[in-house]
């Protein structure tokens, strides 16, 4: 799809390995030269819809001036500080705000770098607070299908195609089922016999959405039982809230609508409305306060160079001062509308499994089986998209929409026009 192969894709060629990509078989990059609102620009000047928030991490669009003033104010005043004995305001505030939007019950933010170390961190949080009480709770659970990153730990919690080859590496997590539509007494039993042993530590999930799992969803109420079973015996909660936080599910954080607030929550991704790489684990009081001591080491041993980055902060304060507005949460809600109403369409009968959460629409192409992600169908979609200007990025033979906010509707018809003809083109 990429006609004349430019300067940059063969430099590129020469010296790049980029991430989950098979560099024999797709060698070639396509580079990006500016972004703006929705739109990324190639070098010939060309427009590409990013339907998929770039890796999900972009909420109000590329380059959003207010995000760009916020860091380049920032930069000018402080690039980065150690944060182990010093602090600053941006974190700061940051910290203050974002308590006062997470579900009730946290109180305490610690901040990593991206999702997979926001999430070991909150691994590490659980695991020490158990052994800080001197307790003989060891063990995590999660569920089968969920992705929680590519650390050693995350992968340890999200077992499957993308921790294979490491996966006898890995620490010991028992996996329950997820509650879906026809497994919730499975996924309620497998608990109760994981409970009577009486070492489980934490209960790691993603809640109403798998994402990287196929986009997976789920009733609030099934997943809400399996975890107030958890939590009745003692069991941390730990919400990877990485994917489904700052209104990607229709409600700023997921869990609200879960009902059930966690006692950690993990967040990156649409923090810095995708500017800045920033992880943050927010934790309950509970959890703070076992690790205070007269004892330096039952401190929590965890820290990175970057921690707290100053650009980072600034950008998820300007980014949560444009996501709290009410224009935002009405886009929000927009979008969902008219997900709603392109899946009603006589002419996508090709979408099988439909489903629909927030702002994010999935379905399987053209298979009932289910999602595959080594699907044959995935490159002639991805292809296709590609030539008809349109970012998206099947998972396998799971199609699925997870625009910016800033998305106009005109955008939004112009993916669901590439997804009709494209889908269709390539099931023929
Ligand atoms: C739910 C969830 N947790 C964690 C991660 C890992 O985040 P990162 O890629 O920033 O390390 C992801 C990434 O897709 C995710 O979807």
């Amino acid at each position: 799809m990429i006609e004349a192969v430019s300067e940059l894709a063969q430099r590129d060629a020469r010296v790049m390995w980029h991430p989950y990509t098979q560099m024999q078989l797709d060698p070639q990059a396509l580079p990006i030269v500016r972004g703006e609102g929705t739109l990324l620009f190639d070098e010939q000047g060309r427009s590409y819809i990013d339907a998929i928030s770039s890796w999900w991490v972009n909420l109000h669009g590329h380059a959003h001036p207010h995000i760009v003033q916020a860091i380049s104010d920032q930069a000018r005043q402080l690039e980065q500080v150690i944060f182990a004995g010093f602090t600053h305001e941006p974190a700061i505030r940051l910290a203050e705000r974002l308590l006062s939007i997470l579900p009730p019950g946290l109180s305490r933010i610690f901040y990593s770098d991206d999702g997979s170390t926001a999430v070991e961190v909150a691994l590490k949080m659980a695991l020490q607070y158990w052994q800080n009480l001197g307790g003989k709770r060891t063990r995590i659970l999660a569920f089968e299908g969920g992705y929680h990153g590519d650390t050693f730990g995350a992968m340890a919690a999200g077992r499957g195609l993308f921790s294979a080859p490491f996966d006898r590496y890995l620490f010991q997590v028992n996996q329950l089922p997820f509650p879906m539509a026809g497994a919730e007494e499975r996924a309620i039993a497998t608990l109760r016999a994981e409970l009577q042993r009486g070492d489980v530590a934490a209960l790691i999930y993603e809640p109403l959405l798998q994402g990287a799992g196929g986009m997976r969803m789920i009733s609030a109420v099934a997943m809400a039982e399996v975890l107030s079973l958890a939590r009745s015996q003692g069991v941390l909660l730990i919400a990877d809230e990485v994917m489904t936080g700052f209104g990607r599910t229709g409600r700023l954080f997921a869990s609200q609508t879960l009902g059930v607030n966690p006692d950690l929550i993990c967040l990156s991704k649409g923090i810095t409305g995708g500017f800045m790489p920033l992880g943050v684990t927010a934790a309950s009081e509970q959890v703070y306060n076992a690790f205070l001591s007269q004892e330096r080491l039952r401190m929590f041993i965890h820290g990175h160079s970057f921690t707290a980055n100053p650009l980072a902060c600034a950008a998820a304060n300007a980014s949560l001062d444009l996501l709290l507005q009410d224009e935002t949460l009405r886009a929000i809600s927009r979008i969902g509308a008219a997900h709603a109403a392109f899946l009603k369409r006589d002419n996508t009968s090709f979408a099988k499994n439909i489903r629909l959460c927030g702002t994010v629409m999935a379905f399987e192409v053209a298979s009932t089986e289910g999602h595959s992600y080594t699907h044959a169908l995935r490159d002639r979609l991805y292809q296709g998209f590609l030539a008809q200007r349109v970012l998206l990025r099947p998972l396998g033979n799971t199609l699925y929409v997870l625009p910016p906010y800033c998305i106009s509707d005109a955008e939004l018809q112009m993916v669901y026009a590439a997804i009709e003809s494209v889908v269709k083109e390539a099931i023929e």
